[in-house]
């Protein structure tokens, strides 16, 4: 599909974390990306154009998009077609495979959560909350709607409690801000969810429970570590975090999606989303 506008290309590299991070990436991903990217770009171009200065969508406008989309907003990004139209073929998984495969073979561009996870780590956080933020994000190769539910089920027999309140209860407070810890409402979200969204019931009570919980800090640091900006200097890989997953996630010694636990087909679905039933 032609883009409709020119890329910024110091800007959309920069996004993906700098030259050398995308020199890593293989050509469907970065098709991904762009995608993705100009998705946003055109998002962000439309508003301003609507008001001459940054405006946002209503919540209205949006679900009126939605009537000309071909994939519904919540589809996890493996089932999703690529800018050329097709979904990406994917690499076979191994046998046995651990979560660093799936980091590699079905997470990848995984830029946003180690991202998120480096920040983490950088300013001194403690192993379960920098674990949920290499974490909070990737179920949406599954699935997006409700991905805080979802990414904690995923998880959850394999990491520390704490770690699993983080990543449920992120999706909730990432709608209410919290400046005394370093959390501000971002304006992606007026420009993803509408200027005038209001969060559903099931949302607004958990926050609630949560906001007076003693884990409170888990998910609340998840959100300060959420970047929705990439600092173009930034080099990101996994490697600073294999020693905490080697010591926070209880890998199944037969594989993760072959370990007849809860969750296994949550697993079997990311190493086979084309299986048709
Ligand atoms: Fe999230
Ligand atoms: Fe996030």
């Amino acid at each position: 599909m032609p883009v409709p506008f020119d890329i910024d290309r110091r800007a959309f590299i920069a996004s993906l974390g700098g030259a050398a991070a995308v020199a890593l990436m293989d050509h469907e991903a970065r098709a991904e990306a762009l995608e993705e990217h100009t998705e946003h770009t055109l998002d962000a171009l439309v508003t301003q154009n609507q008001g001459g200065a940054q405006t946002f969508p209503t919540v209205a406008e949006l679900e009126e998009q939605n009537a000309k989309r071909t994939t519904r907003r919540g589809v996890g990004n493996l089932f999703v077609a690529g800018n050329n139209g097709t979904i990406r073929r994917l690499e076979k998984m191994p046998a046995q495979p651990t979560l660093v495969d799936f980091f590699k073979l079905r997470f990848n561009p995984a830029n946003h959560v180690l991202q998120s996870a480096t920040r983490a780590l950088k300013t001194g956080m403690t192993e379960e909350i920098i674990l949920a933020c290499l974490l909070h994000d990737v179920v949406q190769a599954l699935v997006k709607t409700d991905h805080g539910w979802w990414g904690a089920q995923l998880f959850e027999p394999y990491v520390p409690e704490k770690t699993t309140f983080g990543i449920r209860y992120h999706q909730a407070l990432r709608f209410y801000p919290d400046e005394a810890n370093g959390y501000e409402y971002p304006d992606l979200y007026k420009r993803t969810f509408g200027v005038d969204y209001v969060p559903p019931p099931h949302i607004q009570a958990t926050y609630e429970m949560v906001r007076n919980h003693k884990w409170y800090m888990e998910p609340r640091l998840v959100t300060v570590n959420d970047l929705y900006a990439f600092d173009p200097n930034a080099l990101v890989s996994l490697d600073p975090f294999i020693d905490i997953i080697g010591r926070h996630f209880r890998q199944p010694k037969e594989g993760l999606g072959n370990d007849s636990g809860p969750v296994a087909h949550m697993w079997r679905t990311l190493i086979n989303p084309d299986a048709p039933l």
